[in-house]
């Protein structure tokens, strides 16, 4: 099965995307649409292929798929407007800027009959893989604890401006790369719901989007993950950054290279692990795969919107808030 794509939105991301496409020749990239019109031009000869300044405009050929990588403000409504015009979504993370948001999308993917994906790639990655398929096994014990600190310079000056305007961003580093945080945690815990956040988040006058936010995400069925995400200075060579999940059976982290564990008795545990290739790679070959099996996994990253916004109402109003209920709660059926 061939299947034509359209861009929308030409920046920075773009070339992260023709990477993965280069390793899943199924798709065709037939069009391209950005605001800027010198972008269109640029890639619309460079790729061969029609270019539009208007979305709306390549949506009236529509394409078999059309990937959504514009800021965040921006996703659902063309998200929603291509499911209108008949493509599948390939929709950028965040999902969108809020739970209400998500819904929309979600119904509209159902309205359609057309598939929603998000472009998410870290849980995608080997290692999350493989700790979700031995934790799917109860090879791993029950989950007990797990923290994942990321810490860099978020507001660079090659940062565009629309980052850390919290109406078109949904807000700053937590929301946005915090994401691949919770897609990873979402990974190596399938099967778990998460049920509440407890977050501070901190902000520096200069900046309207948070520079650093703590967040502790517990689950139904037992266990929490915390989360930092730091972003107001660059990171030091010496602090200790990185993820890592306390199962019953062991403690485990993994590289590029290998997955480990060293089990409750001291044992040291290490598989290798194979190169995943370019990030998007498995991101389009996922595409393809619930495409043709017509398996929608967009409400779980709906979940990790719902879960990032909840974050920083939590801090807002300086309580726990119960993502079991409305307005947060995102289920299966929406
Ligand atoms: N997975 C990752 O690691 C990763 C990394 C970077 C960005 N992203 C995501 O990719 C998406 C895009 O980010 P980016 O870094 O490419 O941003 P960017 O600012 O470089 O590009 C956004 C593009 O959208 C265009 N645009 C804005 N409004 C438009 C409209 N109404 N119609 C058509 N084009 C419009 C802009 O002109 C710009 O070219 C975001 O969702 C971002 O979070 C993901």
């Amino acid at each position: 099965m061939s299947l034509t794509l359209g861009f929308i939105g030409l920046g920075a991301i773009l070339s992260h995307h023709l990477a993965g496409l280069k390793e899943n020749p199924e798709f065709k990239v037939v069009s391209v649409c950005d605001l800027d019109p010198e972008k269109v031009e640029r890639w619309s000869q460079e790729l061969g292929c029609r270019g539009f300044v208007d979305y709306r405009d390549l949506l009236a050929a529509p394409p078999d798929v059309a990937l959504v990588a514009l800021p965040h403000g921006l996703h659902c409504e063309a998200t929603v407007e291509a499911l209108r015009a008949g493509c599948h979504v390939l929709v950028e993370k965040p999902m969108a800027v809020s739970v209400d948001e998500c819904r929309r999308m979600l119904e509209a993917a159902r309205q359609y009959g057309r598939h929603l994906g998000v472009a998410e790639t870290a849980g995608l990655q080997p290692g999350p893989a493989l700790t979700g398929k031995k934790f799917r096994a109860g090879d791993l014990g029950r989950f007990f604890t797990g923290s994942i600190l990321n810490e860099r310079f978020y507001f660079h000056e090659g940062r565009p401006a629309w980052f850390l305007d919290p109406a078109l961003s949904g807000g700053g580093m937590f929301s946005n790369v915090g994401l691949h945080r919770l897609a990873t945690a979402r990974a190596c815990l399938p099967g778990l719901t998460p049920v509440s956040v407890s977050a501070s988040v901190s902000h520096i006058p200069e900046y309207q989007v948070e520079a650093c936010t703590s967040a502790l995400v517990r689950y139904r069925e037992g266990g929490a993950m915390l989360y930092e995400e730091v972003g107001y200075f660059p990171r030091p060579e010496w602090l200790n950054v990185g993820t890592h999940f306390i199962f019953e059976e062991g403690i485990v982290k993994w590289d590029d290279r290998a997955w480990r564990m060293m089990t409750r008795k001291g044992q040291q545990v290490e598989e290798p692990l194979s190169p995943a290739g370019t990030s998007y790679s498995p991101v389009y070959a996922n595409l393809l795969r619930a495409i043709r099996e017509g398996d929608s996994e967009a409400w779980e990253y709906a979940v990790d919107t719902a879960i990032a916004q909840a974050a920083y109402a939590s801090a807002r109003e300086g309580r726990e808030i119960d993502l079991t209920r409305p307005p947060w709660a995102i289920t299966k059926d929406i």
